[in-house]
């Protein structure tokens, strides 16, 4: 019979630590999730969007139920995803609710659209990409949101940098042309 080493057993703490270390190095694009309408939106920065189909097109992105948009999502079933460029530096923090912006107030000093549901997009977003809630699973702390993809605007059209966050720090990912 073969032998296999035992892993060493971590506390929980530590493997928190260990766990929060690594994913800091995990490289993310930023956008920032909105919704709701009127002075009834808020909306937060995100790095967990990723695409879960084409064939039809939908997208996932992981939301901690103790954000102020999970229950505008909730409510209005349907959220938008606003891929950030280098230059909102400022938006990111804003959404993120760094320096206390709460709630329709950190919409402020940026243009927004409305497209297909009413989700605000960012009129110079890399890309935007309104979402209606298809299905919300509740996991942990988080809700794992699959959004059905109703419009795409191409806020910069052919932009050529995209903001990202790594190792606790934003960064810009450019292509060289
Ligand atoms: C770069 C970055 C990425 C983030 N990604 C996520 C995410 O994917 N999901 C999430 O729930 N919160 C994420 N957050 C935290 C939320 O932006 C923040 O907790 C939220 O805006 C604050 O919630 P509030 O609206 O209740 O103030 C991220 C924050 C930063 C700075």
């Amino acid at each position: 019979m073969n032998e296999h080493p035992r892993p060493p057993v971590i506390p929980d703490a530590a493997r928190h630590d260990a766990f929060r270390g690594a994913m800091r190095s995990l490289a993310g694009a930023v956008s920032v999730i909105t919704a709701g309408f009127g002075d009834e939106r808020s909306g937060l920065t995100a790095t967990s969007v990723s695409s879960l189909s084409i064939d039809p097109p939908t997208l996932i992105a992981c939301i901690n139920r103790n954000a102020s948009t999970w229950p505008l999502i909730q409510r209005h079933r349907h959220f938008g995803v606003n891929v950030l460029a280098p230059h909102h530096e400022v938006v990111a923090d804003r959404f993120a609710g760094r320096h206390g912006v709460k709630g329709a107030a950190r919409y402020a000093g940026a243009d927004w659209l409305e497209l297909v549901t009413g989700a605000p997009i960012l009129a110079d977003a890399v890309v935007a990409i309104d979402c209606e809630l298809e299905e919300a699973i509740d996991r942990h702390s988080h809700s794992i949101v699959i959004g059905r993809v109703r419009a795409i605007h191409a806020g910069l059209g052919d932009a050529d940098a995209a903001l990202i966050y790594w190792r606790g720090a934003y960064g810009a990912v450019t292509h060289h042309r």
